[in-house]
């Protein structure tokens, strides 16, 4: 907390100058070279770039699953370099919601269940548990598919399972690697128009993609090439349905979010 008791004051990623060096054979190989990055509350950031250049391993560094060789970064105000272990783990479960390519659901759980998982591990009550994995399913357009199991439902479906769990702890930040990577067009609308309404509910996200399609959602474009940051623009987004691939979607004649909100 600031003097003023506000969070807000700070931006939810500040990196800088952040270089990442790792030694094979012999051989420095940076996989960042100095990237220095400000991201504030209720952004929306696709990262892009060729693959190698860096992308993932910004990614791991922004999420704590990774440190920088040399460099700050601050998230949410904390200065990450102070933490030990147990307390970048902490910080990570607190903070951070993650979307991975694979939706890494547990198979032998309905959607409600998985989306409850991350609060059962916080030691929530079952009761409050249920009512906000709820809450989460049906801000991604699922409320009808709750009791359902991993197999019984779409990619898409479960890709916005995944979105859910990632924002049922409400964290400052969600983090998505390639969140569309395994998709068809038709779910990809589906899971961008997830992120779209975080986005509006003023949530903060950060989203690597190689579609420029994907991109078009975010309402800024980071691009990186040989660890660096090339290009930081910021951008109008696409509604959902009206993009390109939302008409690939008519074309399929799906009605997957048809009486949503
Ligand atoms: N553990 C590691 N040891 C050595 N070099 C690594 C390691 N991890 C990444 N690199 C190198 O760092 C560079 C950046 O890798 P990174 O995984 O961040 O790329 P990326 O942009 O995510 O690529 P992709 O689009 O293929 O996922 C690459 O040249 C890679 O070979
Ligand atoms: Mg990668």
């Amino acid at each position: 907390m600031g003097p003023d008791g506000s969070p807000e004051r700070w931006p939810v990623i500040a990196l800088s100058n952040i270089v990442k060096r790792y030694v094979m054979g012999g051989n420095d190989v940076y996989a960042t070279r100095g990237v220095s990055l400000s991201v504030s509350r209720g952004e929306f950031v696709a990262v892009m770039g060729a693959s190698g250049s860096g992308k993932s391993t910004l990614m791991n560094i922004i999420g704590c699953l990774d440190v920088p060789t040399s460099g700050h970064y601050r998230l949410d105000g904390v200065n990450i370099r102070d933490l030990d272990d147990r307390e970048l783990s902490r910080i990570r479960n607190r903070k951070i919601g993650f979307v991975f390519q694979g939706f890494n659901l547990l198979p032998t759980m309905s959607a409600i269940a998985n989306v409850e998982l991350p609060m059962a591990y916080a030691g929530v009550p079952t009761k409050e548990r249920r009512h906000r994995a709820g809450g989460a399913l049906e801000s991604v357009g699922l409320a009808d598919r709750m009791g359902h199991f991993p197999n019984e439902m779409s990619g898409g479906q479960q890709q916005r399972v995944a979105v859910a769990r990632a924002i049922v702890t409400n964290p400052s930040l969600i983090l998505a690697d390639e969140p569309t990577g395994n998709l068809d067009s038709t779910s990809s609308v589906d899971v961008m128009s997830a992120f779209a309404s975080l986005h509006a509910q003023g949530r903060t996200v950060v989203m690597i993609t190689h579609e420029e399609d994907i991109a078009a959602y975010a309402t800024r474009v980071v691009r990186l090439r040989d660890g660096v940051i090339t290009q930081d623009h910021h951008q109008t987004p696409v509604h959902p349905h009206e993009s390109h691939l939302a008409h690939a979607r008519q074309a399929e004649g799906s009605s997957a979010l048809a009486g949503r909100p």
